[in-house]
């Protein structure tokens, strides 16, 4: 088993291990995706990846992080999406998206512009929503506790928005449960204080987010894979821990999920994370071997050689790249090269291939 090893997951095959984490780009207008889209992500699969996966599409417009991020709340945004897939299927990898709700982290500014509170007269909105009427940090809007309708009207989006990611030619979706975003807020104690069936207990605190996967499962197809990205740990007293994340897993895996995305942090400001290569890699290692359900490991993963390293030892089924396939879009091809394992390049570069 190595990097390079295909990885079936229920009737779809990754052609290697390789994945392109979700990374918010903030171009979209109206939640549409354009000619960026397409060049950056069609890059990636041009470049070996095995997986290519939009950045966080938000499944209503108020649960946007940005006003400029990517959406799939209505059905006009399906066309450009698809015309997307087909490029990016076209050239081996498998396509999807990753859909989001940002909750009470919500009408900010784009990061290269700041990415702080955002109020309606700079572009903003508001009401935003959370579990709870507890603020991100100070400065930044209260969220209005979202009632059952409330809720019941967030799962019906998530699964909207599946159907319509079909309808956009892909062939997975990952559930964005992680770095603070509203389906995080409910997991952790630290931003859920409900006292009613969404709130309290680990059984209520996992609730929403299996209602989702449930309802994504119930119009996605059988034979297509469904992943949730979570954050691992809070990293912070009192917050969600690893133990908590691999027990969640074996109830997602029984809901219809495929494969636990292992990233961490997000959920308060200002904890202390012990960045470094390959930091939250052990978190996927926990969970894997802890539920036995297939795990992504993803951060400051940048080098072949360890890539295949984590593949090889079952730390993880699968690794994801964000920064480094920013710097290489074609980081698959070299990393094939540098541990000599013999793949197909596009057909165009094959002159280049042989280095001779
Ligand atoms: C530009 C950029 C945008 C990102 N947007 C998202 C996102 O939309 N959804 C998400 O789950 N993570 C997002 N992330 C986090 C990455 O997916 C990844 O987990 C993180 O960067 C660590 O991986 P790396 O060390 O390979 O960059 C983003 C990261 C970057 C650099």
């Amino acid at each position: 088993m190595s990097l390079f090893t295909p990885l079936p997951l229920r009737g779809v095959t990754l052609r290697n291990r390789i994945g392109v984490s979700p990374m918010c780009q903030y171009s979209s207008t109206d939640g549409f995706a354009d000619d960026w889209h397409l060049v950056h992500l069609g890059q990636f699969a041009v470049g070996g990846a095995g997986m290519v996966l939009s950045e966080a599409t938000a499944v209503v417009p108020e649960g946007r992080i940005s006003p400029q991020d990517l959406g799939l709340w209505k059905d006009e945004h399906v066309d450009v999406l698809a015309r997307i897939g087909r490029f990016v299927r076209a050239h081996g990898a498998v396509w999807g998206s990753q859909l989001a709700h940002a909750g009470r982290k919500a009408s900010v500014a784009r990061a290269w512009e700041g990415g702080g509170p955002l109020s309606p007269s700079d572009g903003g909105w508001t009401p935003i929503v959370g579990p709870s009427a507890l603020p991100f940090d100070t400065g930044y809007q209260t969220p209005e506790a979202l009632d059952d309708a409330g809720i019941a009207r967030v799962v019906s989006a998530f699964k909207d928005a599946a159907r319509r990611a079909l309808a956009a030619e892909m062939q997975i979706v990952e559930i964005h449960a992680a770095h603070g975003y509203l389906l995080h807020q409910f997991l952790s104690p630290l931003s859920n204080t409900r006292t009613d069936r969404y709130g309290g207990s680990f059984e209520n605190r996992v609730r929403l987010l299996r209602e989702v996967v449930a309802a994504i499962r119930s119009v996605w197809p059988e034979a297509l894979p469904i992943g949730v990205r979570l954050s691992s740990s809070d990293w912070t007293e009192g917050g969600w821990t690893v133990e908590e994340t691999t027990e969640l897993a074996t109830l997602l895996e029984a809901d219809g999920a495929d494969f636990i995305d292992c990233s961490s942090g997000g959920l308060v400001p200002k904890v202390h994370i012990p960045i470094g290569p390959g930091y939250q890699v052990h978190f996927a290692e926990h969970v894997r071997r802890g539920s036995g359900v297939a795990t992504a490991a993803v951060g400051l993963i940048t080098r072949a050689e360890q890539a295949d390293t984590i593949v090889r030892s079952g730390q993880a089924d699968i690794v994801f790249l964000a920064r480094e396939l920013l710097r290489d879009p074609h980081w698959p091809l070299r990393a094939a090269h540098e541990l000599r394992e013999e793949i197909s390049w596009p057909a165009q570069y094959q002159r280049a291939k042989n280095r001779v």
